[in-house]
């Protein structure tokens, strides 16, 4: 086949598929399998890949048409301008995480904190660690992560963005690891914890049922994690230090009270674009 013909077929596959912006991935497909820029679809469009690349191209396709996360097949993403290597068993950053990122950045700033002392809980890929690491080469931040697949994906993030020096990856369970720390330690607590309930999980989009039950499951209410980083965290942040936690869609109330009943009465839910509740923060 040809690149333009194997290009129709692709986003037909994709689009029947119900795929939201198959052309789009189509075309990072292209730049991932064959090396393409933007124009080079136009330019070589009569030529053909050769039988391997092709075959890869299509079971590719293939993958993303049953539901295989785009952003898995590319093993890379982009959180805001920092790249993660990503693949099966950590979760891939979501740009709804930008709220939390850009309100604790705020309030950072705001406080004039030179070399703030910041925990990033449930880490992930470390796509909020490595961000404020960037931002901040004079932070100390940690990043806790229980999942082997996601430190593994943490500690590679760690080493691609360069902030070896002021990022540490700290392995363990959240619920465990805050004895590891002194009451008044931190600067910054920092979260987006797993939140959707345990019932909810089965019906969220395909995609997501390829990405790890540890990084989704908040518990029956989606709350566990909350309630572990208000028992077990709170004591570990210094007076007036700051809280960012990003919530679901409908849990800023929930998150908030829980905030407030253990003793952080001034709390604000930041929504998102589509008005929806998105982080929780504290604005002593
Ligand atoms: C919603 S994901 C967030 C990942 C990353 N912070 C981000 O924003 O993309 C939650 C993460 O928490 C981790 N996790 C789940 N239970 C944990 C626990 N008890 N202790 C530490 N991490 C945990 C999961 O493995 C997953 O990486």
């Amino acid at each position: 086949m040809t690149y333009l013909e194997l290009y129709n077929s692709a986003v037909g596959s994709l689009e029947n598929s119900g795929c939201d912006s198959p052309e789009y991935e189509i075309r990072e497909l292209l730049s991932y399998f064959f090396g393409f820029s933007r124009y080079d679809l136009s330019l070589k469009r009569n030529d053909s890949p050769d039988e391997k690349s092709e075959n890869a191209f299509l079971d590719s396709v293939q993958k993303r048409c049953n539901g295989y996360p785009l952003q898995y097949i590319l093993k890379s993403w982009t959180f805001m301008d920092c790249e993660f290597h990503v693949g099966e068993g950590v979760l891939i950053p979501r740009d709804d995480t930008e709220v939390c990122v850009r309100e604790c950045i705020k309030l950072i700033d705001k406080k004039h904190m030179q070399s703030p002392r910041i925990i990033d809980l449930c880490s992930g890929s470390g796509a909020i660690a490595v961000t404020l690491g960037r931002r901040y080469p004079e932070a100390e931040i940690f990043a806790a992560e229980l999942s082997e697949k996601a430190y593994a994906y943490l500690e590679e993030n760690i080493r691609l963005n360069h902030t070896e020096k002021n990022v540490k990856p700290v392995k363990g369970d959240i619920s465990v690891l805050y004895k590891n720390f002194g009451d008044g330690y931190f600067d910054v607590i920092i979260s987006n914890p797993p939140y959707i309930t345990t019932d909810e999980i089965p019906s969220l989009q395909k995609e997501v049922q390829f990405e790890p039950k540890l990084a989704l499951d908040g518990g029956k209410d989606g709350l566990d994690f909350y309630r572990i980083i208000c028992e077990k965290w709170l004591a570990k942040l210094k007076k007036g230090g700051i809280i960012s936690l990003e919530t679901g869609e409908d849990q800023g109330k929930a998150v908030s009270s829980l905030l407030i009943s253990h003793g952080f009465p001034n709390v604000t839910i930041v929504k998102d674009i589509s008005g929806l509740d998105r982080a929780v923060v504290n604005n002593e």
